[in-house]
């Protein structure tokens, strides 16, 4: 059946809305709420012993696939490679025997992580495919998959499926650190308790519309904007620059905060909002001396944080946005939500074809 706006604008706009549903059913997958233990279900290779996972994707789905590096990498301890398909498909790399791909698609049909996947295949890697389309060719030529339960997501630029994506990766390195043995049962239920509440979160974000409109107003005005954060946060930048620049053309950059003093800090003036996402935790510190920085040189800082995130930024931020408060394992997935309202907002007030960008395909089927 043909899916429809509903009382939507932009099917982008009603598929944001759909994160709290999304979330909540793609987690209730792999995680017992009982219990609060991760389910996975059989798997094409022993995660207790496998010696290195290999991500490949293209688009949101590449920088979901790079949210799930740090978090394997963190609860797990597993060495983890990552790269675009178009790159890693060339590249010949050199791959332990008995190792792990891991393929992130939404419609699990892109061309160059399809051919990622057979490359990785027939080099003997054991193929897992987190993929949104059942019975889509990444699905049927893995070795297994694990799939987002987003429903079709018509909006060029990918929303709930991002973070359907985060969801699954987030359950699997949790089940990963349990294998592994690197992740305690008491460590596991505090992950996974956090995870169950982001549906919660999501829909109060939501809620918070208005805050971020008026941040957009200033967005749309500017031609260039340099979004930035740290480890599992660094991805979500990229993500928010991909995703602004994507609908609403206007020239993004998303950089790791502490790279900034390398390059992008030449850039900075009254002309380019610096967007930042700055959750309090282990890394806030290192974060806010970065935007601090930006600020020093008349850099107009644009922050999302937390309650506790909050009071030292705004001692130089223009704005504040305040989050809930999470757990920082879980702050990328929340994080992910206010930047894709942010682009949909600017889109919005730019008058661009917000469902419908200009060159951009759904889903890329040539190389
Ligand atoms: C296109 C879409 C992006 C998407 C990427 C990967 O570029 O415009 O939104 O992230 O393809 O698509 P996939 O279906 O493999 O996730």
């Amino acid at each position: 059946a043909a899916v429809g706006k509903g009382n939507y604008r932009h099917f982008m706009e009603k598929e944001l809305h759909e994160h709290p549903v999304v979330l909540g059913d793609t987690l209730r997958q792999h995680i017992d709420p009982a219990t609060r233990a991760v389910v996975l279900p059989p798997l094409p290779f022993d995660p207790a012993v496998v010696p290195r996972i290999t991500f490949s994707a293209c688009g949101s789905a590449y920088l979901a696939a790079q949210v799930g590096r740090y978090w394997i990498e963190q609860v797990a301890r597993i060495p983890v490679d990552s790269d675009v398909a178009s790159e890693l498909r060339y590249r010949d790399p050199p791959l332990p025997e008995g190792g792990a791909a891991l393929l992130v698609s939404q419609s699990g049909e892109t061309a160059d992580t399809l051919a990622a996947l057979r490359l990785l295949k027939q080099r003997g890697q054991h193929v897992l495919a987190v993929v949104n389309v059942s019975e889509s060719t990444m699905d049927r030529e893995s070795d297994g998959t694990l799939l987002t339960i987003a429903g079709p997501e018509i909006g060029v630029a990918s929303t709930k499926a991002f973070t359907a994506q985060l969801a699954v990766l987030a359950s699997l390195a949790l089940g990963f650190g349990r294998a592994r043995g690197t992740l305690s049962a008491g460590e596991e239920a505090r992950l996974t308790a956090a995870l169950l509440e982001v549906p919660g979160h999501a829909a109060a974000l939501l809620e918070k519309g208005s805050e971020i409109q008026d941040m957009a107003r200033e967005v749309a005005l500017a031609r260039d904007v340099l979004f930035l954060g740290r480890g599992s946060l660094y991805p979500i930048a990229l993500e928010g620059a991909l995703k602004l620049k994507e609908i609403s053309y206007i020239h993004a950059e998303g950089y790791a905060a502490g790279e900034m003093k390398h390059g992008p800090i030449a850039l900075i003036d009254r002309d380019v909002p610096v967007i930042a996402l700055c959750p309090s935790g282990p890394l806030f510190e290192k974060t806010a001396s970065n935007l601090q920085e930006a600020a020093a040189r008349g850099g107009r800082i644009m922050a999302f944080t937390d309650a506790a995130g909050a009071p030292a930024l705004r001692r130089f931020a223009e704005r504040v946005v305040v989050l809930p408060t999470v757990d920082p394992f879980v702050a990328p997935i929340l994080h992910a939500i206010p930047v894709q309202l942010l682009a949909y907002h600017v889109a919005v007030l730019k008058g661009t074809d917000v469902d419908q960008p200009r060159n951009l395909a759904k889903a890329v089927t040539v190389e």
